[in-house]
């Protein structure tokens, strides 16, 4: 079975109703991005943060996955398919996919700021909830500066695609815009973006669309293998 790897952002969410980063000028519903997704914002102003993170998890209750991510989970019928997403939302697993490797955390999901045991936490965080050993409890996300425990696995992914379709980011984070440099030279690359980045890349085929209509544009082509 032929193995497709997936690197998304939150442009496949921007359909579902959840703001980008880019798109909303620097800032992550209204806020300073250096104020909610760094420790040093944390440490600041802790209630701050955990109230953040606890309006962009009530939100995600209340969107839906969109066509893309099922057009991606669809894949599954006749792929391999290994999602790597930037994203922290959980609308690939709830559309049905089911090897979603999240590089940046997950809204619902929490850690203690003592140590990396990691707790399903799909409700609010607040100031006093604490883990077992008596550490406060904090979003399961990494921020910036912090390191991604994901990326090896993700590079590994990568190293056995064949094929790679990036959907909705804008490459401008690493070490996730990297991953695309990982796989072998001959591997068709789909990047489905309206605004897509610049890619100095061979193999790539922009498809300069939203992400529900790429995605049929994606199905269309691969059908005709
Ligand atoms: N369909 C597909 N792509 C879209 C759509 C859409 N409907 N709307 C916008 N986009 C594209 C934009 O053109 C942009 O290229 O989605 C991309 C979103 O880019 P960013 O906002 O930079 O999001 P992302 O690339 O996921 O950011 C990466 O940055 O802030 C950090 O940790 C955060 O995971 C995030 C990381």
């Amino acid at each position: 079975m032929k193995h497709i790897v997936v690197l998304s952002g939150a442009g496949i969410s921007a359909e579902s109703g959840l703001k980008t980063f880019r798109d909303s000028d620097g800032l992550w519903e209204g806020h300073d991005v250096m104020e909610v997704a760094t420790p040093e914002g944390f440490a600041k102003n802790p209630e701050l943060v955990l109230e953040f993170y606890n309006q962009r998890r009530r939100q995600l209750k209340a969107v839906e996955p969109n066509s893309a991510h099922f057009d991606l989970a669809s894949l599954e019928q006749d792929y391999k398919v290994t999602i790597i997403t930037q994203n922290v939302d959980d609308l690939h697993e709830r559309a049905g996919s089911t090897r979603v490797i999240h590089l940046h955390g997950e809204l619902n999901k929490a850690k203690s700021v003592n140590n990396e045991e990691i707790l399903s936490w799909p409700n609010d965080i607040n100031i006093g909830d604490i883990c077992k050993d008596g550490y406060q409890i904090r979003p399961h996300i990494v921020w910036f500066g912090e390191a991604v425990p994901m990326i090896d696995l993700a590079v590994k992914e990568c190293e056995t695609a064949d094929i790679l379709i990036i959907i909705g980011t804008s490459m401008q984070v690493y070490p996730a815009a990297g991953l695309m440099h990982y796989v072998k030279d001959k591997t068709p690359i789909y990047y489905i973006d309206p605004n897509p980045a610049h890619m100095n890349a061979k193999h790539v085929k922009i498809i300069r669309e939203n992400g529900t209509s790429g995605m049929k544009t994606v199905l269309e082509t691969l059908s005709l293998k």
